[in-house]
């Protein structure tokens, strides 16, 4: 029997977060061949060896060469969302990378583009969007909403049937108690505890976690 050969993808985004994404493709079975990464910042010439072919304008004729996955490994919920969209029109599928060091229940839902790192559990039926990232051993329970976009950073602890919304960031070692919704684009401190719901666009800090701002900044 013919073996197939493994299919080309490029990412998009070359800093931290592509590091970790590139060891998880890496591992991937069947493997992918890594044609290489676009990155707005061509330099440095490669990350982990992978080499930097250049900026994402160049997409579109690595689509023309045949390439036709792509993972956006950004960790910033905004850009990541704006250039998945763009990376989806030129005609990229949208991948996953998922450590095989993570854990999924077979009832949970996995949307395109998702990032779930190494130690990460996701629970029975648990629902989790397009484009988010789970990221090194954060906790998702059962029936947990996970919105388009956001980011639950490493160590968060997520109980049952709370709902996060799009674009949402919940900062390092952050809790959430069960049920409570987190609004699009909030952020959540790190090492907070959510106690209450908290609204779009707002930021929540400490334990109890209390709203500091209703403008969201800094990092996601
Ligand atoms: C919540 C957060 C986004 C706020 O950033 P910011 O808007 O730049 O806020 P500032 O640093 O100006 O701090 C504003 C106030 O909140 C307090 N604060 C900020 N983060 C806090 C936190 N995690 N817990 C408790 N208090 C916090 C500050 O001490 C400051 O208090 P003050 O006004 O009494 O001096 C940021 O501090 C944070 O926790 N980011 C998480 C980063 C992270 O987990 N990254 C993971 C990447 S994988």
């Amino acid at each position: 029997m013919a073996e197939t050969l493994p299919r080309r993808l490029v990412v998009v985004g070359g800093g931290g977060h592509a590091k970790v994404i590139l060891e998880i493709l890496r591992a991937a079975s069947p493997p992918w061949d890594i044609v290489g990464i676009v990155d707005a910042d061509p330099d440095p010439r490669s990350v982990l060896g992978v080499p930097v072919l250049g900026r994402d304008s160049l997409l579109p004729s690595l689509r023309a060469e045949g390439v036709n996955a792509a993972f956006v490994a950004i960790g910033e919920n905004e850009l990541r969302q704006k250039l998945a969209i763009s990376t989806q029109d030129l005609g990229f599928e949208l991948v996953n990378a998922i450590s095989p060091a993570a854990t999924l229940s077979p009832s949970a839902r996995l949307g395109r583009g998702v990032a779930i790192m190494a130690g990460a559990v996701i629970n029975a039926a648990a629902d989790i969007g397009d484009l988010s990232i789970i990221n090194t051993g954060a906790l998702i329970d059962h029936d947990v909403q996970v919105g388009e976009a956001a980011h639950i950073a490493p160590g968060c602890a997520i109980a049952g049937n709370v709902a996060i919304g799009e674009r949402a960031f919940i900062g390092v070692g952050a809790t959430v108690l069960p049920g409570i919704s987190i609004g699009e684009d909030a952020m959540i401190g790190a090492a907070a505890c959510v106690i209450h719901d908290i609204a779009a666009r707002t930021t929540a800090v400490g334990v109890p976690a209390r709203v500091i701002s209703n403008v969201p900044k800094g990092p996601r």
